[in-house]
């Protein structure tokens, strides 16, 4: 199968949408715990909604899939593969809290060339592709061009595999300062796309993992932001990740 970007980007729009209007109707908190841990929680809607996403991009493309739930065996840094999050912003979910979303980015050698972040609470898509364009709905979207962290918002987050030890309150500290306001708002994937449509301008996690991250920070690149994203000692797929408008320095 020799696909375009554009129909690779169909397709995971298109399973993306399915899956997340199925999530949608169930974004009363009304859901199945498969686990839970202190800081993290594991639905079965994790899991189906990641059966149906491989099942139908498999079939449609016959690319290697790697997705957090189920199937994490995949090589991911050699030729094109899907990376897939089911839900990003599962505690949000789990609660009713209207941040979260179904995320999906093909990647080649290690490096994005596409991806798509549907936040079905809303109904919005988010796709993009590199050196093509990012789109929220349809409609061109573009980085913020705030220059100064003094206007600027920053996104953050505390993944699972970090720990709040002094040197991270010192940083968050140096954030509250440094930013007009910071953001935790429980899903990495929506907090890259409000930079790479411009409601925000800086988001930086530490030990974030591959498929949180990888749809979303397509996005802000491909909405003319820079990206960087550097190997995290936590496990094989976290990451340190910074993602901005390319006018602030950070
Ligand atoms: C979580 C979200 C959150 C981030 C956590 C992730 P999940 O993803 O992206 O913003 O801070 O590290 O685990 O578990 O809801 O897919
Ligand atoms: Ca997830």
């Amino acid at each position: 199968m020799n696909l375009s970007n554009q129909q690779l980007l169909d397709i995971a729009s298109k399973i993306a949408k399915k899956v997340g209007k199925k999530l949608a109707r169930k974004a009363n908190g009304k859901v199945r715990t498969k686990s839970i841990d202190k800081h993290d929680i594991k639905l079965i809607e994790d899991e189906e909604s990641e059966n149906l996403i491989v099942k139908y991009l498999w079939k449609k493309s016959e690319i290697p899939i790697l997705g957090e739930e189920n199937h994490q065996e995949t090589e991911f840094l050699n030729g094109k593969v899907w990376i897939v999050d089911p839900i990003d912003g599962t505690v949000n979910f789990s609660r009713g809290i209207p941040i979260a979303s179904v995320s999906i980015a093909l990647w080649e050698n290690g490096q994005p060339l596409l991806g798509i972040v549907y936040d079905f609470n809303h109904d919005i898509l988010y796709s993009g592709i590199i050196g093509v364009g990012a789109f929220r709905n349809g409609k061109k979207m573009m980085v913020s061009q705030n220059q100064k962290k003094s206007d600027s918002i920053l996104f953050t987050g505390k993944p699972i595999l970090s720990q709040l030890d002094d040197s991270v309150i010192k940083q968050w500290f140096g954030y509250f300062e440094e930013f007009r306001k910071v953001r935790m708002i429980g899903s990495a994937s929506l907090s890259l796309c409000f930079v790479a449509c411009g409601n925000g301008d800086v988001y930086a996690e530490d030990h974030i993992q591959l498929w949180d991250f990888a749809a979303g920070i397509t996005l802000v690149q491909a909405a003319g932001g820079k990206i960087t994203y550097e190997k995290s000692n936590k496990n094989k797929f976290s990451y340190i990740v910074k993602a901005t408008n390319g006018q602030i320095q950070f």
